[in-house]
């Protein structure tokens, strides 16, 4: 059901009802649930994301999709962006992020549960799609990215934000242990989710992926996400919770040898000595690119 302009000029929070789809490339569905670790990357990298919004140069009254927008974070920052005037629509596939966005939406911005193959609204009637690490989620990237350009009036934008297409930098001082933990995590994943290496790697083509859909003006621009002990608390939280807990942990004994694993067990663990995070040297890179492009 495509949402209605009054709707959206009314501000209000619209929910559809059952979004369906099988599980997407990296697990995700309708019921999946990963609020927390959305919210602390938002917090953690609010300072950047919020900087490449204000690259794209938006204007006062744009109509602007976050597709994908998980916990909702963006959604003020775009509207700020385009305001006085403007509208923002975040649609996620999953129902506890799209609640998690209820939260952040406010007057002139609305909320949807909506699969980005089949998104719920008015074709050619908006002027930029944001969308940050989620095409790398979908099964068909190239079909995505087809499908959110139908939404953009001509000369409209998608603006498509990808995380570590460089690998992040974590342990500063043990490039082994971070080579090997890296490797160890793709093995998680080509496992998990029965993936081999291409299919993982492939959203590394953001470029060729936007000049295949036939789209113009394609640029890019990375920045890296830099912090350094001691860290305020969002960063801390998000490296502790998100990839130290949600990505490292006991998931990895069987990918390290013995003593890699114990090595990463105490750096990894906030009641030792030589946690990572509160080291001297910590120092934490992790790259955010934007890759923009115009439809004809
Ligand atoms: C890594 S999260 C990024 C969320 C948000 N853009 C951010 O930067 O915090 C990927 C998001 O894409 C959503 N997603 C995955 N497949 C989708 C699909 N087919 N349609 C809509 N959303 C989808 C997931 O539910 C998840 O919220």
């Amino acid at each position: 059901m495509p949402l209605s302009h009054d709707a959206l000029s009314l501000g209000m929070n619209v929910q559809v009802q059952q979004a369906s789809a099988s599980a997407g490339l990296l697990g995700d569905t309708p019921a999946r649930d990963y609020v927390q670790k959305l919210q602390l990357f938002n917090s953690f990298a609010a300072p950047e994301l919020r900087a490449a919004i204000e690259r794209l140069d938006l204007e006062a009254g744009m109509r602007v999709v976050d597709a994908g927008c998980g916990t909702g974070e963006a959604l003020p920052w775009l509207l700020q962006a385009v305001e006085p005037g403007g509208l923002v629509v975040g649609f996620d596939l999953a129902a506890a992020h799209t609640r998690a966005a209820h939260a952040c939406s406010v007057a002139r911005t609305a909320v949807l549960q909506a699969d980005l193959m089949k998104p719920p609204l008015a074709r050619a009637s908006f002027d930029l799609i944001w969308s940050v690490n989620t095409i790398n989620h979908l099964r068909d990237p190239s079909q995505g990215i087809h499908t959110l350009a139908t939404l953009l009036r001509p000369g409209g934008r998608i603006a498509l934000g990808q995380s570590s297409l460089v690998p992040d930098m974590y342990f500063a001082w043990d490039a082994r242990l971070e080579r090997l933990t890296n490797e160890a995590v793709r093995q998680y994943y080509r496992e998990r989710y029965a993936l081999d290496e291409r299919a993982l790697a492939d959203i590394r083509s953001l470029v060729g992926l936007l000049r295949r859909a036939q789209l113009r003006h394609v640029s890019v621009h990375t920045c890296m996400i830099e912090r350094v002990s001691p860290l305020a608390r969002a960063d801390e939280a998000y490296i502790l919770e998100a990839m130290i807990r949600g990505t490292w942990g006991e998931r990895l004994r069987p990918y390290l040898g013995g003593a890699d694993f114990a090595e990463l067990g105490r750096l990894c663990d906030p009641r030792h000595a030589q946690f990572a995070l509160r080291r001297l040297d910590f120092h934490f890179l992790q790259s955010f690119t934007l890759a923009v492009a115009e439809v004809p």
